[in-house]
């Protein structure tokens, strides 16, 4: 499965408040897709932050009345885009995703403008190389970090690592990480910075070149062997975790293992971690 569909000229627009409009959509499994809309012009971003963002939900059986259903979604295009990029799930019995898999270009979309997260440059401190770790949806956030110039200026090297259960499931990572060399803009932005990036994706449930979720092959030391590096030390490793929260949770574990320290916002440090949104 790989549909796509884009908003054309024809396509009549119906407005909401804080609405924006569905401009292109793409199917890369049946559980996973890819949606763009128009930008808020005052919306400003720093790159790895989430918006809320929904549809109406069904009238009310009683007044008749509808609440919008929102829920948290990392902004996965960079910063400088003229439109939003998200990635999501499809749950079947999800109380949005099971509405928002539909939506055309065309559809309306709410959007509360009010950015949020941690997974910012800003609450890291200065270090020589950074870890993007994500499992499914949770590379989201990655691929608007990734197409932020910052990243490459602020790092001699920038691993991303993305487990997912079959190797359909890596499709969307993998075309961000191509877009960085073939996409004009792109090149224009990083020119020879992009050798700075290595990406290891890895599969749990299907065969693949390289098989096991990242958290074991951190533990058992594999994911140092095959890149040739150092293990992870607080004085030069930096690193942003995003996806499930068994994840999230055992990375925690593991960097605090390396003697790295969770950072916020208000408090820079080693690590931070957002949970994947799914609904
Ligand atoms: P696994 O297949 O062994 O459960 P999901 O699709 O359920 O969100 O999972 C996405 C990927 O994250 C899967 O490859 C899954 O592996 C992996 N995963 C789930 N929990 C953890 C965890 N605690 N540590 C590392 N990887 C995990």
């Amino acid at each position: 499965m790989n549909e796509r569909s884009k908003l054309t000229d024809a396509t009549p627009i119906r407005t909401l408040p804080d609405s924006q409009a569905v401009t292109e959509v793409q199917h890369y499994t049946d559980r996973l897709f890819r949606f763009r809309v128009t930008r808020p012009a005052s919306l400003r971003f720093r790159s790895g932050e989430f918006v809320m963002i929904g549809l109406m939900g069904d009238p009310d059986p009683k007044t008749g009345r509808q609440k919008p259903l929102l829920r948290a979604y990392s902004i996965a295009s960079p910063s400088w885009d003229e439109e939003l990029e998200f990635y999501s799930i499809k749950v079947a019995d999800g109380p949005l995703t099971s509405k928002l898999q539909h939506i055309k270009p065309g559809d309306p979309l709410i959007l509360r403008p009010k950015p949020v997260g941690t997974l910012v440059h800003d609450a890291l401190l200065p270090g020589k190389r950074l870890w993007f770790f994500a499992t499914g949806t949770g590379i989201a956030p990655f691929a608007s970090l990734l197409r932020d110039p910052q990243t490459f200026d602020d790092y001699d090297q920038i691993i991303l690592t993305h487990t997912c259960r079959d190797v359909a499931e890596l499709t969307y990572g993998r075309e961000v990480v191509e877009s960085l060399r073939s996409d004009e803009m792109m090149r224009e932005l990083l020119g020879d910075a992009i050798e700075k990036l290595v990406y290891y994706p890895t599969t749990t449930r299907e065969q693949s070149p390289k098989m096991g979720r990242i958290t074991t092959l951190l533990e058992d030391g594999t994911v140092f062997r095959d890149l040739g590096i150092d293990c992870i030390s607080a004085q030069t490793d930096r690193a942003m975790v995003c996806g499930s929260i068994g994840l999230n949770l055992d990375i925690k574990r593991i960097l605090e293992g390396f003697g790295l320290r969770e950072g916020a916002n208000s408090e820079p440090a080693e690590y931070v971690v957002e949970k994947a949104f799914v609904g």
